[in-house]
């Protein structure tokens, strides 16, 4: 027995250092692979747009397209926004025109010039000389076309989320930014709402220590929305691909705690789904077997990314199962921990912390804190940002005031010829997970490269910042 297992150490001892550990260096080379994505080269003459500055414009004139529930609601908030005219309103159909015409009459706006009809009518809204900003509440395969056109017309753009579809698009959008040096941004909401921007905040200032993994989801079942959309557009798309199709909201917030393209990028994703189940029993209870059958997007699509600096980020999709909404938004540190779904709240040492804030508790960070010290915390943290306007937005309202926040940010960078909170890279790094992580699901979920949009300047800009002036 004891010769036995001598036999057995000795032998394991041989293989772990001759033919097993050979094999395993085999393996990892093999596992090495990663589905390499082509980044085009940069134009001759065509510079990046990072901390682009543009003339300030004193009175931002604005042209909607698409007025949708999405588009009516941003056309409502800007009814409450100063220093700005609604120039001109734009959608297929005309009630919806209209209804946004009363909306502005009612506030006491100035009429707007009326675009509808015609698939293409927003052109003739790009082509007026007297509008600087397009923005865009379309469905989701018009928004980049509308974009190039408008930035081609001399405009800067705002789009809904996502931005872009495809690489080809995302490419194109970066593109015409650069060559036109139009603002070119997308209307990342999330990363305005209170818990994230105040976490943001101290994430800077050092609270957590050095950040190493962040979570971020859109897990929100659309059971009753589905109706909703014109000429069912998200259900189609949603039939129709597989991948992570609405990554922005859990990855903006992600990103900007991570300071990507800002001294970090993202390297390489991997992305897994589950079988889609609960979108086909909806299309088959609606009679619609056909499409049912045709289901492309998983339940739940999940994705992991590595970043050059070592760190990782956790992606989340469901907008299929039963199941309470959830952004997720996580965030591990050498010094703490927070979260916002399902409890908001923060574990961090007492030691670390000012008296102000413990009240001479003791906690540790194995634990959430007292929750009158998590109030006292973000009370000592909160952003300038929310600081000016945090009574007037949740007056306004819009997802509880972060839509109105997003939107006077917008509006004060470009009276004030600032950067934009969100730029142009920003669009397509957080829009890269739709074609990246079907590509990965697509061949057995490998891992796949993910571009550099900057082109070799993501770790001049260091750290996430917001522009004032002066
Ligand atoms: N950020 C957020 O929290 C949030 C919330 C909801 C929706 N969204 C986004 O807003 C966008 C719109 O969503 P929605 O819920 O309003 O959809 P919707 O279907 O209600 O509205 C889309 C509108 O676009 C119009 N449209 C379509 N093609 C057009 C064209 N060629 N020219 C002019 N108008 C055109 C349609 O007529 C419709 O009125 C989507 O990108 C969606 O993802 C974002």
């Amino acid at each position: 027995m004891k010769i036995t297992r001598m036999l057995l150490i000795v032998g394991m001892l041989l293989l772990s250092t001759t033919g097993f550990c050979s094999n395993q260096a085999n393996n990892s080379k093999q596992i090495d692979k990663t589905i390499k994505v082509v980044v085009p080269q940069r134009p001759a003459g065509q510079k990046d747009v990072l901390a682009l500055r543009c003339d300030p414009i004193k009175t931002v004139r604005i042209g909607f397209v698409g007025l949708g529930a999405r588009g009516t609601e941003a056309v409502r908030r800007f009814t409450y926004q100063k220093n700005i005219e609604v120039v001109a309103l734009c959608d297929l159909h005309q009630w919806r025109v209209d209804s946004c015409q009363r909306m502005l009459q009612r506030a006491g706006m100035p009429r707007a010039a009326r675009y509808y009809g015609a698939e293409d009518a927003w052109k003739k809204l790009c082509q007026r000389k007297d509008i600087d900003l397009v923005y865009i509440a379309t469905d989701w395969v018009n928004h980049a076309p509308i974009m190039l056109y408008a930035m081609e017309k001399g405009k800067h753009v705002a789009c809904e989320v996502p931005a872009a579809l495809t690489l080809d698009e995302i490419w194109k959008v970066v593109d015409t930014a650069e060559r036109t040096r139009r603002h070119c941004m997308m209307l990342e909401n999330c990363v305005y709402d209170f818990f994230e921007i105040t976490t943001l905040n101290m994430a800077r200032k050092g609270v957590f220590g050095d950040i190493t993994h962040v979570k971020g989801a859109y897990n929100h079942c659309l059971w009753d929305y589905w109706g909703d959309y014109n000429d069912n557009w998200r259900m189609l798309y949603n039939i129709a691909n597989r991948g992570d199709v609405y990554p922005t909201h859990g990855l903006g917030p992600a990103c900007q705690l991570l300071n990507i393209h800002r001294g970090d990028r993202m390297q390489t994703l991997v992305a897994m789904d589950s079988n889609p189940v609960s979108l086909p029993a909806y299309l088959s209870m609606h009679g619609k077997d056909a499409e049912a059958k045709a289901v492309k997007n998983g339940e739940q699509t999940l994705t992991l990314i590595r970043t050059v600096n070592g760190k990782l980020i956790h992606i989340e999709h469901n907008v299929a199962s039963p199941r309470p909404y959830s952004r997720m938004y996580q965030l591990s540190g050498t010094r703490g921990f927070a979260n916002k779904y399902p409890v908001e709240g923060y574990a961090l040492e007492s030691k670390d912390l000012p008296v102000e804030v413990t009240g001479g508790k003791q906690f540790t960070a194995h634990e959430y804190m007292p929750e009158e010290s998590m109030l006292k915390l973000m009370q000592m943290y909160k952003d300038p940002i929310v600081k000016d306007m945090e009574q007037k937005a949740k007056e306004v309202g819009g997802h509880g005031g972060m839509d109105f926040i997003m939107d006077s940010r917008l509006i004060y960078c470009l009276r004030n010829g600032l950067p934009l909170d969100m730029d142009v890279y920003d669009l397509a790094e957080w829009c890269s997970l739709i074609p990246l992580t079907k590509l990965s699901l697509e061949n057995g979920s490998m891992p796949v490269e993910v571009p550099d949009f900057t082109r070799g300047a993501w770790n001049r800009i260091k750290g996430y910042s917001h522009a004032f002036v002066e």
